[in-house]
């Protein structure tokens, strides 16, 4: 991508953000010229959280990644990727196990829009085992998820538990 100015694209379901998911947008951060963060608003998975208050969680929690672009999408991300002139997605890799999902909707997405690259980052590997499923899982139950999200999401968390 010489000379190109690189505009990357971080989506996910964000339901909700998670320490992991903010090492991720900053090695994301770091790379692009320009970054977005988008919320996937019809999800395949039930949301715990409405679109809305994840995306503000997001702006919250991403204040010291200056000119970060949150925002949410329905529909293909090829189509919003294309609509904000994205030219790589951005997805967190932890495990092998992440890795037949992810490859198989990179290679989807790369079909479905040959116009843009899918790069995988790694999170530092104190956050390889954290996902969002299970911090809602640890705090139903009544545990602490503190150092896995950060404060204004654990709020939210003993909120809705
Ligand atoms: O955080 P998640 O739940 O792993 O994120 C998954 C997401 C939102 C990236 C994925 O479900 C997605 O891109 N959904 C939009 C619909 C779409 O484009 N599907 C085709 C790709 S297989």
């Amino acid at each position: 991508m010489a000379n190109k100015k690189i505009i990357g694209l971080y989506p996910g379901s964000f339901d909700p953000v998670t320490n992991g998911h903010l090492d991720i947008a900053k090695r994301a951060f770091d790379i692009c010229d320009e970054l977005h963060l988008a919320v996937v608003g019809n999800p395949s998975k039930r949301a715990l959280f409405p679109v809305e208050e994840r995306v503000e969680l997001l702006k919250k929690t991403t204040k010291h990644l200056p000119k970060v672009k949150i925002s949410s999408f329905d529909g293909l991300l090829v189509n919003y990727a294309r609509e904000i002139k994205a030219n790589i997605i951005f997805r967190g890799l932890r495990a092998v196990s992440d890795f037949e999902f992810e490859f198989q909707m990179a290679l989807i997405n790369r079909s479905l829009h040959p116009g843009i690259e899918v790069v995988f980052l790694v999170p530092n590997e104190k956050f390889i085992f954290l996902s969002s499923s299970s911090i809602k899982e640890v705090a139903k139950l009544g545990g602490n998820v503190k150092g896995f999200v950060p404060a204004v999401v654990q709020k939210a968390l003993k909120r809705v538990y």
